[in-house]
């Protein structure tokens, strides 16, 4: 069973059918809701909404813990997640579908390890490519068998939000390499590392990033909507076609 973690417009599977819901506990405190267990493309799936079931849970109050913990515990093949994220990279504008092959933390002050407290042993993952390979490349094959566009490696500036970033901040990413912006992808993908999960992102691009492209003077957040809507709703289809292949 492969796990799905939606994001912002992706707050509930409607494609999933046969649902069932389960609440549960972890030593970390509560998932972000309940897991929504249910046939995808006719294959058993769980979906978590990363911001909660009705979007209340700002992207540094997520207990990322928790919710890669009860992953985790259910024992999932392996961990699809979705993530809305702004383009630092000018070709990287709305509406793009990406798969990330890299990521620059940039958050703060987020519960970020399993191994950590009186009784856990100094333990370092190796992070050095923080996707699954096998994951990213059956992303990448399903939106070709779908006939989907689709970007092949990217890296994801992970910031600590909630207010999304200043023009500078967005040139210094730019710098560093980041391609794309968004808040929740970290600890996320490391802690899914820690896990011992296969973990991969679906980018779904839904604005130029501060002070690019058409955001130059402001990011429209009235806009998001519905690219954000649409672009989601493309990258379901490409899940559906990945959860399909899946031996
Ligand atoms: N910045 C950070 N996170 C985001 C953005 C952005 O521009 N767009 C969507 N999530």
């Amino acid at each position: 069973m492969y796990a799905i973690i939606g994001g912002s417009g992706l707050a509930k599977l409607s494609a999933l059918q046969n649902t069932r819901r389960r609440v549960m506990r972890s030593p970390y405190g509560e998932p972000s809701g309940a897991l929504t267990f249910g046939r995808l493309a006719d294959r058993e799936v769980v979906f978590l909404a990363r911001h909660g079931y009705g979007h209340t849970i700002a992207p540094h109050e997520i207990n990322y813990r928790a919710n890669i913990w009860a992953l985790r515990e259910l024992g999932v093949q392996g961990v699809y997640s979705v993530a809305t994220v702004g383009g630092v990279r000018d070709d990287l504008g709305p509406g793009t579908l990406v798969v990330p092959d890299q990521i620059i933390d940039y958050t703060h002050s987020r519960k970020s390890t399993f191994f950590e407290g009186a009784e856990a042993r100094v333990t370092h993952i190796d992070f050095t490519l923080p996707y699954s390979a096998p994951l990213r490349a059956r992303l990448l094959e399903s939106a070709r068998a779908i006939g989907e566009p689709i970007v092949d490696g990217a890296t994801y500036a992970c910031t600590q939000g909630p207010r999304l970033e200043t023009a500078a901040e967005i040139e210094r990413i730019a710098r560093d390499g980041g391609d794309l912006v968004g808040m929740t992808g970290m600890p996320e993908a490391a802690l899914a590392r820690e896990a011992g999960l296969d973990y991969a992102t679906l980018g779904v691009v839904v604005n130029h990033a501060a002070g690019r492209g058409e955001s130059r003077q402001a990011i429209k957040l009235e806009d998001l909507e519905s690219v954000m809507r649409e672009t989601v709703t493309r990258a379901v289809r490409i899940l559906e076609q990945a959860v399909r292949s899946a031996s």
